[in-house]
Order: C-alpha cells, then sequence, then structure tokens
C-alpha cells in the first residue's frame, strides 16, 4: 500500500495518457501511478521499480467497481484522475456530415463510450477520492462538445455525446462540492493532437495547431497542479483558457 500521492489514468492507452503516464513518472510529487484500460499494457513499462500499476478493465460496472476495489489496495491517497476515454470513428463509423446519415448504432456507441462510462466512473471513485486532501480530476471532453460554439454543424454523435458528457460533469460537480468539496472537476479539451482519433481529419490542421501528445500532457499536468476545489466544473482548454458550455 502506498500512502504518497497517487495518479489514475483510465483509459491509459489513449496517446494523450500514455503520454501523461511518461510525465508522471518523472514526477516527484506523484509517488503511484494507476493505468486502467481495456488494453493489456506493460510492456513498455520500465521494470519492477517502475511506480505504475497496470490494471484492465471491461468498462461495464462490475469490471470498474473490481478495479476500484483494487485501487484501494494499492493507494490511500489519489491526487489525479484522469479519464481519456472518447472516440470519434471506427472501422463501423464515421463521423456524420447529413443528418440521413444518423443511426441508432453510432449514436448509443458514442454515448456509451463518450458520455456513460466516464461518468461511471466518477459514480465508483467518489469514496476513492473523497478525503482532506486536495484531487484534481479531468474528464477528456472536446470543444466540439460546446453547444454555444457550435457553428459548422455536423458530427452528430460526437458533438452530442460531449455536450452530454459536460451536463454530466456539471452535475456530478454540483454533488461532488457537497460530498467530497476536496475535488476539483475538469471537462478538458486537449486541442487537436496527434493521436489515432485525429489521424483522418489533420489534413486541414495548420501545423502549429496540431500537438504533440506530449505537449498536451505537459500543459494539463501543469494546469491539473494549478487548480484549488471550488465547487464547480470548469470547461477548458490547454492553454487554461475557458471554453463556453
Ligand atoms: N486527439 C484530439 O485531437 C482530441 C481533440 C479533442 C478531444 N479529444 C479527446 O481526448 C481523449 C483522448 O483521445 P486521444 O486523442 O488520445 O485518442 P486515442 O489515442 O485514440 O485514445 C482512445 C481512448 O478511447 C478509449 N476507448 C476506445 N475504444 C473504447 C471502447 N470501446 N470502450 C471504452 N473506451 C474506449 C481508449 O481507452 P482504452 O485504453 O481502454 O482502450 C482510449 O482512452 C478522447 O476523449 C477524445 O475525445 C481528443
Amino acid at each position: 500500500m502506498n500512502t504518497g500521492p497517487s495518479a489514475i489514468i483510465i483509459g491509459a492507452s489513449s496517446r494523450i495518457g500514455t503520454a501523461l503516464r511518461r510525465q508522471w513518472q518523472k514526477d516527484d510529487g506523484i509517488d503511484n501511478i494507476i493505468a486502467i484500460s481495456r488494453q493489456h499494457l506493460g510492456a513498455d513499462d520500465p521494470g519492477p521499480d517502475s511506480k505504475v500499476h497496470f490494471i484492465r478493465t471491461d468498462y461495464d460496472e462490475q469490471s470498474i467497481a473490481r478495479t476500484c476495489e483494487r485501487i484501494k489496495m494499492l493507494t490511500r491517497s489519489v491526487s489525479r484522475v484522469c479519464i481519456c476515454n472518447g472516440i470519434l470513428h471506427n472501422e463501423d463509423m464515421w463521423p456524420e456530415k447529413r443528418i440521413e446519415e444518423l443511426n441508432i448504432d453510432t449514436l448509443r456507441n458514442l454515448f456509451t463510450i463518450n458520455s456513460v462510462i466516464p461518468v461511471l466512473w466518477l459514480k465508483a471513485l467518489l469514496p476513492l477520492v473523497k478525503s482532506k486532501d486536495d484531487c484534481v480530476i479531468s474528464v477528456f471532453s472536446a470543444r466540439i462538445g460546446s453547444i454555444d460554439d457550435n457553428r459548422s454543424g455536423g458530427w452528430y454523435s460526437y458533438r452530442a455525446s460531449k455536450a452530454a458528457l459536460n451536463m454530466l460533469l456539471k452535475t456530478a460537480a454540483i454533488e461532488y462540492a457537497r460530498r467530497a468539496a476536496n475535488v476539483k472537476l475538469m471537462a478538458f479539451h486537449p486541442g487537436t493532437t496527434d493521436t489515432p482519433l485525429s489521424k483522418p481529419f489533420q489534413r486541414s490542421v495548420k501545423k502549429e495547431n496540431l500537438f504533440t501528445p506530449e505537449y498536451v500532457a505537459e500543459h494539463l499536468v501543469n494546469l491539473m497542479n494549478s487548480q484549488t476545489a471550488d465547487g464547480e466544473c470548469s470547461f477548458i482548454d490547454w492553454e487554461n483558457k475557458a471554453i463556453a458550455w
């Protein structure tokens, strides 16, 4: 059992999640990293002295509950949580350009992965993060989930699933403020980052606006270090600029 500050990365195979893990491995302020994923990660783990613990999960409620039991055995002090899960496309799904392309399977999948899974973690983690010490939870959202900022339309399922995520986070923040006032919640927009998620859509992005996962991870670590629990959920980008809900 580790008593020093721990960081938990959920959806740890994400390119940004992987960069975060490497960043925290070098960080003396973090004693213990718990990396959770559907994938069997760990092959690139630097060895037995590593402060990283890998846990595999299926993201159903039982699996999330079992994972939280394991986290309880590993750490007494969770100070950082990043929930990275999110998809935009796969071999069966592509962002919709026209309303005729909407279908129930894509909507259901994107809502499950992008909105439901993150809030199930917030439900399960509450007793683990509630403490006298500060804890910052950053959930990966996207600017495209901003209702106010929607000027170009399209990408119905992704937009709507991130907007739903934002509402779930805003609502959870109100309850966390009462029940776990030490926790700061953030809906984080990483900016366009060079990962498999954005790969097919990078052609129209200017080089200077396409970030490496390492650049985003460094900004996110600093951003989380600068937060204090204020009972609010902040919707912010990698530069700490607020985004309209
Ligand atoms: N890249 C960008 O330009 C960009 C821009 C705005 C927002 N974001 C957001 O940033 C986050 C990280 O994305 P990334 O760019 O790092 O993408 P990525 O490398 O493609 O990572 C995909 C993420 O989604 C999870 N995932 C994939 N399929 C899943 C499934 N069936 N069930 C549950 N989880 C699943 C993976 O978790 P496992 O480890 O469990 O596989 C992983 O965390 C996402 O929420 C994305 O929406 C990215």
